[in-house]
């Protein structure tokens, strides 16, 4: 069957690579920044209780996930192929291919709900140039919300432009992509935290996001959940930053650019709450905790309406968004594309039967906000299909990825050879001891910990 699916390719368009260094941390940054940074920070902020979140998240991000991106990206890098058959390539006949087939799970089961709120940004288009969500916002998006059969369409529409711009391949599809919108994106965001900055009511939503409340520090649900928001943004433990590695030259400084990578994922993160605290505490009746997967779609359109030029920078806003989820949404994609490619399929083959298959798996979560009573409220978890898609993967399976990750990466691989494979070609690795200090001790230790307390608390014990 491989075979057939195979027959037309042409064998040396298979596997791509970057065209350069910039266009690498373009894209990886274009997986990095998207959703999980301007839709999904800012709500885990609300939930997490504001300021302290951000402080765990910055601590996750800097000491567990940065050295997981650095060994992601070696793994990937020295093996050339996509996640399965990285694992493969470097320990072979061992079990460690399934950390690879986990993460392809991943990507798809991410893919399915991320299409979703892709959709809603979209829509958002639209709704913001025109001026559609009027003086109640939170209501508007309820009622847009709930119509199923509009949002499967959307979520729809996004997995065929995934797929439309991922077939292009490495370099002409998914490289050129990011170089245009990146820049656009990140200029907005600071236009737009400038004038959130000036609003009445301001100052109240910037304390809420600065000032700590340490009260909060030892909650094992809020941490779990901050380190479950540091992999999900920096696109970590499911293999696509290994997959993105894959197609890195031996002479690309990788150290470098993954610190790139996690800076400017960082700072959009950090900007986005920027405008939607200050934003959100100028409008009345504002409470943070309770904005959940609307929270942003809520509060920007309030901020359009009180701006000169609204209907415009709104649209835009959206536009980019939707860009960045798009970015974000390919390398998702790509996760299992790559895993197909590598046993001889064909990319255009394995690109249209899996957007089929996400297509199927986003209804549950297109339909979780009220199109279906059920899958709205589930009668075990007590949260929407959505909800649970996204807490299953980013707080449990990523984290559970990025351990596997680093243990092979530290002991199995070893330390040793990342660091060979990283200086490879004459390329400096600043630190490489503190790096495989925590990628051998810090990195297993902290998430073991924060997965088995957050069990614990979970199910009683
Ligand atoms: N990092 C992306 C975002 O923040 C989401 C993502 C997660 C992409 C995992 C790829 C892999 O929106």
């Amino acid at each position: 069957m491989n075979a057939d699916l195979s027959a037309k390719c042409a064998p040396a368009e298979e596997r791509g690579s970057w065209g350069s260094s910039v266009g690498f941390i373009l894209a990886a940054a274009g997986s990095a920044v998207g959703l999980g940074n301007i839709w999904g920070f800012p709500m885990q902020v609300g939930k997490g209780g504001g300021a302290i979140f951000v402080l765990l998240y910055l601590v996750c991000v800097f000491v567990i996930c940065f050295p997981i991106l650095i060994a992601e990206l070696a793994i990937g890098r020295a093996a050339a192929r996509g996640p399965i058959a990285a694992f493969q390539t470097l320990r072979p006949r061992t079990p460690w291919w399934v950390v690879g087939a986990l993460g392809v799970l991943a990507g798809v089961g991410i893919l399915s709900f991320y299409a979703v709120i892709a959709g809603w940004t979209l829509a958002y288009v639209w709704y913001a140039a025109t001026g559609a969500a009027g003086s109640d916002p939170g209501g508007f998006f309820g009622a847009f919300v709930k119509d199923g059969s509009k949002n499967v369409w959307l979520s729809f529409a996004v997995l065929v432009i995934t797929a439309g711009i991922i077939i292009g391949g490495v370099r002409q599809g998914i490289e050129k992509a990011s170089k245009i919108m990146m820049p656009a994106l990140f200029i907005l965001l600071v236009l737009l935290g400038l004038r959130a900055l000036t609003l009445p009511g301001a100052a109240q939503g910037l304390a809420y996001y600065v000032k700590p409340d340490f009260s909060g520090i030892t909650n094992i649900a809020v941490i779990n959940a901050a380190l479950g928001q540091a992999f999900f943004s920096l696109s970590l433990g499911m293999g696509a930053m290994l997959t993105y590695g894959s197609y890195l030259s031996k002479k690309t400084a990788v150290v470098k650019s993954a610190a790139w990578v996690a800076g400017l994922d960082t700072l959009v993160a950090l900007l986005a709450g920027f405008i939607i605290f200050p934003a959100g505490f100028s409008l009345a009746g504002f409470n943070p905790a309770e904005g959940g997967p609307g929270l942003i779609f809520a509060v920007l359109p309030g901020l359009f309406s009180s701006m000169p030029g609204g209907a415009l920078f709104g649209a835009a806003f959206f536009v980019l968004l939707t860009l960045a989820a798009l970015t974000s949404a390919i390398s998702l994609l790509e996760v299992p594309v790559a895993a197909l490619v590598d046993r001889g399929w064909c990319r255009r083959k394995s690109v249209i039967l899996l957007t089929l298959f996400v297509t199927v798996l986003a209804v549950p979560s297109a339909l979780s906000q009220g199109a279906s009573p059920a899958l709205s409220k589930l009668p075990v978890f007590g949260m929407d299909f959505l909800t649970l898609m996204a807490t299953v993967w980013n707080n449990w399976a990523l984290p559970i990825g990025g351990l596997l990750i680093a243990i092979f990466a530290g002991w199995v691989w070893g330390a040793d050879n990342v660091i060979a494979e990283l200086e490879a070609e004459g390329n400096p690795f600043p630190f490489a001891r503190a790096w495989s200090f925590l990628i051998k001790y810090v990195c297993p230790l902290a998430i073991l910990f924060i997965i088995v307390m957050t069990a614990r608390g979970m199910f009683g014990g």
